[in-house]
């Protein structure tokens, strides 16, 4: 009998964010400092092994969907062989993968066939000089990443774009116009204020409430669905295929459907994005822990899943940074 994994809100947890690496190729400001170095050390990192036994576990447990994400989960050697072992295990139906794409478009094939079938990607913005301003990369690899992607078969794919004042609010309706004609799916999100990165982008905080009307002076839209189990609020543009979902942690937050945690790259489960509550699962494993202890200890450690992020009442609270357990 598979125990579901129900947290003191009464809150069904089927879902973990998977990072294989705080690590990233790219520096977006609001992520990661430009010099930043302090790297978790590889010999830290769970295994491939490792991990697998704590996702069996998880799934074992009733958790059905994963995402890998990093930092850059891309940087992670042998990614697709870790994917591959992820995705053969009997309880996961689905696994996704959030990248940067900056090395897309060598791997795009090859992670298909392990068996992500759904990929997000963060882009900002569509000027070069732009993107290069807010994530010190090159466009160009994105799109090439991006048209790998198409050609490998991922459906849907999903374009993450953080809506800040003063850095992209232009672009909007031209990244609208962008998944038009690609056939993506567009996220606009709110800065949130992880890291003290993350609080330095909140100056740039921008209600998506209030971008969506501005959209709909231009686009007709129409409540929709999409599959992912995630908090975005879909919207359908009419006359095109584009669905466009609003992701609000800040404006509107969705904490009380929240069905994730979060496993960082060095073994530590964090219940929540916004609040420092974990338990390290590392040293467990290498002291030979058997899977039914380790069963129990994610049960137990659901017990401090917090009911919420405090990102408007203490934005000063949560110290690590995105880059240490995904978006
Ligand atoms: N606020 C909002 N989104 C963020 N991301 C990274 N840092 C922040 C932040 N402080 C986004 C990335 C990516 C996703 C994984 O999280 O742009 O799309
Ligand atoms: Fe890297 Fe993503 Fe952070 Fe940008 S937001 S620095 S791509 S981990």
């Amino acid at each position: 009998m598979v125990q579901p994994l129900i947290d003191p809100f009464n809150r069904k947890i089927e879902y973990v964010r998977l990072s294989v690496t705080d690590r990233c190729n790219l520096r977006c400001f609001y992520c990661l400092p430009k010099r930043f170095r302090d790297f978790e050390e590889p010999a830290n990192w769970l295994s491939f092994d490792e991990v697998e036994r704590v996702i069996g576990a998880f799934g074992e447990l009733g958790v059905r969907r994963v995402r890998i994400t990093g930092g850059e989960p891309l940087t992670r050697k042998n990614l697709p062989h870790l994917v591959q072992r992820v995705a053969a295990l009997p309880a996961i139906e689905d696994l996704s993968l959030s990248t940067n794409a900056v090395n897309l478009d060598r791997q795009a094939q090859a992670l298909r066939r392990a068996g992500v079938s759904r990929i997000n990607v963060s882009l900002d913005s569509l000027k070069p000089a732009r993107f290069a301003a807010i994530t010190g990369g090159h466009l160009d690899k994105v799109f090439k990443g991006l048209m790998a992607a198409k050609a490998a078969g991922f459906a849907p794919i999903k374009i993450n774009m953080v809506a800040m004042k003063d850095v992209n609010d232009d672009e909007f309706e031209d990244m609208v116009d962008f998944c038009i004609d690609h056939g993506f799916t567009l996220r606009f999100i709110e800065t949130m204020p992880v890291g003290d990165t993350g609080r330095e982008a909140a100056g740039h905080y921008l209600d998506l409430q209030q971008v969506k009307q501005r959209l709909a002076r231009r686009f007709e839209l129409i409540p929709g669905v999409m599959p992912g189990g995630g908090p975005a609020r879909y919207f359908q543009v009419k006359g095109s295929e584009l669905r466009i979902g609003f992701i609000t942690p800040i404006s509107q937050h969705f904490c009380e459907t929240c069905n994730r945690v979060r496993l960082s790259a060095d073994g530590t489960l964090y219940l929540c994005l916004g609040q420092e509550h974990s338990v390290a699962l590392r040293p467990l494993l290498r002291d030979g822990i058997n899977d039914d202890e380790l069963k129990d200890v994610l049960v137990k450690a659901l017990a401090l899943k917090p009911e919420r992020h405090e990102f408007r009442e203490k934005p000063h609270q949560v110290v690590r940074f995105m880059a240490m357990t995904g978006g």
